[in-house]
């Protein structure tokens, strides 16, 4: 594995080993013990998008492994327009050791990858957002022991999220139930290749149009915005069309008592989350986005600490 452009670039294996390390560097972090395994090392970061959490947690987590980062905002390099993307990662590997990339198509992220002789990391395209499911995966697993026979249920956009959400589900054994509105389901190759696997993992994946039956004995509830980046045009005929998709205190109670809600974060409040349930008892979300750091850490340490050794 050089780059990380989708969970299905690793295997179970190599998850379990991802979240063995991303432990040890959270336990370390929090006892004030320095692990400066990437000293000196530098990391591009290409954004074609806004975010807080992907950026920041990139950038604090390189320094705290000794290394540094550089940022890229969307007008400074203008992947594509102002020169080729190709021409972007053949001048970027011959200063820096890795490159993290937020982009629109997928395929851009790919295009890097197959240029640039370093690793590429996936920090968002419009097709997956691997990153972040792979902490909230860590994150699950904290806090129930085990991913698999978890019930996930799914509320809202069939988007990059719920299409790492369909891959990380089959890797991991979890069932996971995905409820959108007819027309926002997730893309149907995705979902094909992440049923066959979950076959193999003991996991299941089902598909409904209904939030309701997907919450019912739910361990988890996850949701995400209804308008994602790239999308605001359409963010009016979305409310519209999402009515019924909200996570709010109700679609709680159907979910198991002690179910835990999940968002990855931005959210819209009051669109498809109510402040009583971000805000309230059996909300993780700031958990999740704390351990954006600890994991991309050790996404980090992997690729850029075995391109060293190699
Ligand atoms: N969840 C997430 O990726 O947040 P940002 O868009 O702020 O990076
Ligand atoms: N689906 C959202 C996720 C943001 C982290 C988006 O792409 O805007």
């Amino acid at each position: 594995m050089k780059d990380l452009l989708s969970i299905r670039d690793l295997t179970a294996s190599e998850m379990d080993g991802l979240f063995g390390l991303a432990a040890d560097l959270k336990a370390q972090h929090r006892k004030g013990i320095a692990h400066p395994l990437l000293l000196g090392k530098t990391l591009g970061m290409i954004f074609e998008k806004p975010s807080l959490r992907t950026r920041v947690t990139f950038e604090v987590g390189i320094a705290q492994l000794g290394g540094h980062a550089i940022y890229l905002a969307p007008a400074d390099i203008q992947v594509g327009k102002r020169e080729t993307v190709k021409d972007v990662a053949k001048n970027l590997e011959r200063w820096v050791d890795g490159i993290v990339a937020r982009t629109f198509t997928h395929e851009t992220v790919e295009e890097l990858a197959r240029h640039a002789a370093i690793p590429v990391i996936n920090g968002l395209s419009d097709l997956t957002h691997p990153c972040q499911i792979l902490a909230d995966l860590f994150t699950l697993q904290e806090k129930c022991g085990t991913l698999h026979g978890v019930k996930v249920a799914y509320i809202g956009d069939g988007n990059n999220v719920c299409h790492s959400w369909l891959y990380g589900a089959a890797r991991t054994g979890i069932e996971l139930h995905v409820a959108c509105p007819k027309g926002y389901e997730p893309d149907g190759d995705v979902v094909a290749a992440s049923r066959q696997e979950a076959e193999a993992s003991g996991g299941h994946i089902a598909l409904l149009n209904d939030a309701r039956a997907a919450a019912e004995r739910a361990d988890v509830l996850y949701t995400d915005v209804w308008t994602s980046m790239g999308q605001e045009s359409e963010a009016a005929k979305r409310r519209l069309d999402f009515q019924g998709f909200q996570v709010d205190a109700a679609l709680v109670r159907l979910a198991k008592p002690n179910a835990l809600v999940m968002h990855c974060l931005p959210a819209h409040r009051g669109e498809e989350i109510t402040d009583e349930v971000l805000d309230g008892p059996h909300s993780i979300v700031y958990d999740e986005a704390e351990n954006r750091l600890h994991v991309q850490k050790a996404i980090l340490a992997t690729l850029l600490g075995r391109q060293s050794a190699g």
